[in-house]
């Protein structure tokens, strides 16, 4: 199965399996991965599944919808490359994928 690796703010990495059509959230949250609170559910209400895409796979990712750039509008520390990982499907493209998880809001 493809897999995501999450990196905690502290470096701390977490490669974990998450099946295609899944969040990119769902997945960390199904993981136990720490960092990615999803408070709101994935309804894109709340942005504490905000992470950081990596370089190199910005591309793969495309960009924000209007209402995810809304969310992150009211989150803090963002960047070019942030995004809401319960925004972003995950599929066989971005096997691989590396994210960075966003300091806590
Ligand atoms: S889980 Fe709330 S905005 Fe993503």
């Amino acid at each position: 199965m493809p897999k995501v690796t999450y990196i905690e703010y502290s470096g701390t990495e977490h490669q974990v399996e998450v099946p295609a059509g899944l969040s990119v959230m769902r997945g960390a949250i199904n993981n136990a991965v720490p960092g990615i609170d999803a408070d709101c559910g994935g309804e894109c209400a709340c942005a504490t599944c905000h992470v950081y895409v990596d370089e190199a796979w910005r591309e793969k990712t495309g960009t924000a919808s209007t209402m995810e750039e809304s969310m992150l509008d009211f989150a803090q520390n963002v960047e070019p490359n942030s995004r809401l990982s319960c925004q972003l499907e995950f599929t066989p493209e971005l096997a691989g994928l590396r994210v960075r998880i966003a300091p806590d809001e």
